[in-house]
C-alpha cells in the first residue's frame, strides 16, 4: 500500500527550497546546499515546501493514519508517514529508527496540579533514545548521506548527541559531539558512548560548544546536526501533525514546550503553520515557551518587547542579549545563547502564546507530580507543567481551555537528579555578593525517599500502614 500512495502523492523534494526567514532579505537557496545560515545575511533559514500541490491530493490524513498499521520502515516511522511534508524525494536513503508515534498522556494529578481541569501530555521522551531530538536527527542524518558527508557533528547538552550518534550509527557515518565538560547527565553520556561517537569534553559551557560547531561549518566533509539546521526543523515539525491526529484535528488551546536552543517551539510553529496553510485546521494553537529562571535570555527578551509587538514578522528584535554564564540543575536547558530565538519568537507571537520563567524548585516539584501520574520526564520537561501552573495563576490559560505539554525528555535521562530530589539533598550552588559559593537546597514538596525495612512480613505491613 506505501509503495502506491507514493506514487500517487507529489514529492515535496522536488519543490522545496531553503529561504531566509529576515523579510528583508528572504532570499531562495537550492534544497540540496550545503548551508546552515543565509549565506547573504546570516539570517536563519527555514525550508519552504510546496503546500498548493497538496491541496490537491484528497484523503491525505486518511492515509498518514493508516501508513501507521503498514510494515514499510518508512511507514512504521512517525516521521516518515508525513513524507509529503519533508523535503525529499521518494528515493531518498531514509535514516530511521522507527522515531515519533509517541503516546498522548491524560494527566490527570498533573492537571489539578496546574489548576486546570483536563491536562495532556506528549511524551517525546518515548524516542528510540528517549528524547525528541529523534524526529528531528532521522531528517538531519537522512540529509547528511544525500549530501555525501563523511562526518557528522553536534554541540549538546547531551540528547542531542545521544540522538545524533545512534543515527550516525546507524547510517555508518563517522560522529563527533562536542560537550560542556562535566555539565551533561552520565546517563545521556553512556549512551553517546555506546553508539561509538566520538566525544569531545569542552572546558567551557554549551554556548562555548556551539560557538566552534559554528567554526566548522565550512568543512565541505562535516556535516552539522544542531538545530540550526533546517533539516532537522523538517523532522520534528511532524510531532504537530501527530499531535493533530490524536486531538482528532480538534485543535488544542495551548502547546506548552521547554525551552533551551529553540529548535522545537520554531518546528511545533512551522508544523502547526503548515496544517492551516493548508486548511486543515481553521486557527492555530497558543505556543507558549518556558526558561528556567538562571537560562532564560528569550523570556528576559520577551518581557522587554513592545505590547504592540504581536505583528510576527514586523516585530522580530535583531539581538537578543546572552546570558554569560547560564544556571540550572534542568542541564538539557542550560543555555545562554540559543540560536534559533528568531525562529521561535516569530512562532510565539503569531500564536499570541507566552515565554516566562519558572524556578528549580518549581521545576522539581513538577517534575514530580508528572512522575505521580505514572509519565515522569526529565528536569527541562517538568518546565512545561510548572509553567502551566504559573499561567493559570496569572490569568493566561483558563482552567477549561485544552492544553498540551511537550516532554522533551524520558525520567531515565537524569537518575541522578530524582534520587537527590526524592532523598531531599538536591541542591543549586549560588554564589553570593561576596563571592562565595552557598549551596541552595531544593525541598521536595513530594518527596519519596527510600525507607529500610526489617526483613519480614510484619515491618513491611507497618510501613504499608504508615503511608496511607
Ligand atoms: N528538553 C530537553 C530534554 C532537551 O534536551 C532540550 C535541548 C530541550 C528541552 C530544549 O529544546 O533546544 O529545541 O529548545 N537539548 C539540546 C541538546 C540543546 O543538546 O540536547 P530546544
Amino acid at each position: 500500500m506505501s509503495d502506491a500512495i507514493a506514487k500517487t502523492a507529489p514529492q515535496a523534494g522536488t519543490a522545496a527550497v531553503q529561504r531566509c526567514i529576515l523579510p528583508g532579505c528572504a532570499a531562495v537557496f537550492g534544497i540540496r546546499e550545503q548551508i546552515y545560515v543565509c549565506p547573504r545575511c546570516r539570517g536563519p533559514l527555514e525550508i519552504e515546501i510546496a503546500l498548493e500541490p497538496l491541496k490537491a491530493v484528497p484523503d491525505l490524513c486518511e492515509r498518514w493514519h493508516a501508513r501507521a498499521a503498514s510494515h514499510d520502515s518508512r511507514d512504521r516511522s512517525g516521521v516518515w508517514r508525513f513524507r509529503e511534508l519533508l523535503p525529499f524525494d521518494d528515493d531518498a536513503p531514509v535514516v530511521t529508527l522507527c522515531e515519533g508515534n509517541t503516546p498522548l498522556y491524560d494527566a490527570p494529578r498533573s492537571a489539578n496540579y496546574a489548576g486546570l481541569t483536563a491536562l495532556r501530555l506528549k511524551h517525546q521522551g518515548c524516542n528510540p533514545t528517549a528524547s525528541f531530538k529523534d524526529t528531528g536527527m532521522t531528517t538531519a542524518v537522512t540529509q547528511a548521506k544525500l549530501l555525501g558527508a563523511r562526518t557528522v557533528v553536534c554541540a549538546s547538552t547531551g540528547n542531542t548527541a545521544a540522538s545524533l550518534a545512534a543515527y550516525a550509527a546507524r547510517a555508518e557515518l563517522q560522529c563527533a559531539i562536542l560537550l560542556p565538560q562535566g555539565q551533561i547527565s552520565p546517563a545521556k553520556l553512556a549512551q553517546s558512548m555506546d553508539y561509538g561517537a566520538i566525544i569531545c569534553e569542552i572546558a567551557g559551557n554549551f554556548d562555548d560548544c556551539m560557538r566552534l560547531i559554528a567554526e566548522l561549518a565550512d568543512v565541505p566533509s562535516i556535516y552539522i546536526a544542531n538545530s540550526v539546521n533546517p533539516f532537522r526543523i523538517e523532522g520534528q515539525k511532524t510531532v504537530a501533525f501527530e499531535l493533530l491526529e490524536q486531538c482528532s484535528w480538534r485543535v488544542p488551546d495551548h502547546v506548552v514546550v521547554p525551552g533551551g536552543n529553540m529548535g522545537n517551539s520554531s518546528a511545533l510553529g512551522k508544523g502547526f503553520d503548515e496544517m492551516l496553510r493548508l486548511g486543515w485546521i481553521d486557527r492555530l494553537p497558543k505556543i507558549s515557551i518556558m526558561q528556567a529562571e538562571g537560562s532564560a535570555p528569550l523570556a528576559h527578551l520577551f518581557a522587554a518587547l513592545p505590547a504592540a509587538s504581536s505583528n510576527a514578522d514586523a516585530a522580530l528584535p535583531d539581538e537578543i542579549a546572552p546570558i554569560a554564564n547560564p544556571r540550572t540543575l534542568a542541564t538539557a536547558i542550560k543555555i545562554g545563547a540559543p540560536v534559533s530565538w528568531k525562529k521561535a519568537l516569530r512562532a510565539v507571537l503569531r500564536t499570541h502564546g507566552n515565554i516566562i520563567t519558572v524556578s528549580e524548585q518549581e521545576i522539581a516539584d513538577a517534575k514530580a507530580i508528572i512522575g505521580r501520574d505514572g509519565i515522569g520526564c526529565e528536569p527541562a520537561s517538568a518546565t512545561t507543567v510548572a509553567g502551566i501552573r504559573k499561567l493559570v495563576g496569572a490569568g493566561k490559560i483558563h482552567a477549561g481551555e485544552s492544553v498540551v505539554a511537550v516532554l522533551t525528555g524520558h525520567v531515565l535521562k537524569d537518575p541522578d537528579y530524582v534520587g537527590h530530589y526524592h532523598r531531599g539533598t538536591l541542591s543549586l550552588e549560588s554564589v553570593t555578593a561576596a563571592g562565595t559559593a552557598m549551596p541552595v537546597p531544593i525541598v521536595g514538596a513530594f518527596r519519596n525517599a527510600p525507607e529500610k525495612v526489617a526483613a519480614n512480613k510484619e515491618a513491611i505491613l507497618k510501613s504499608l500502614q504508615s503511608r496511607r
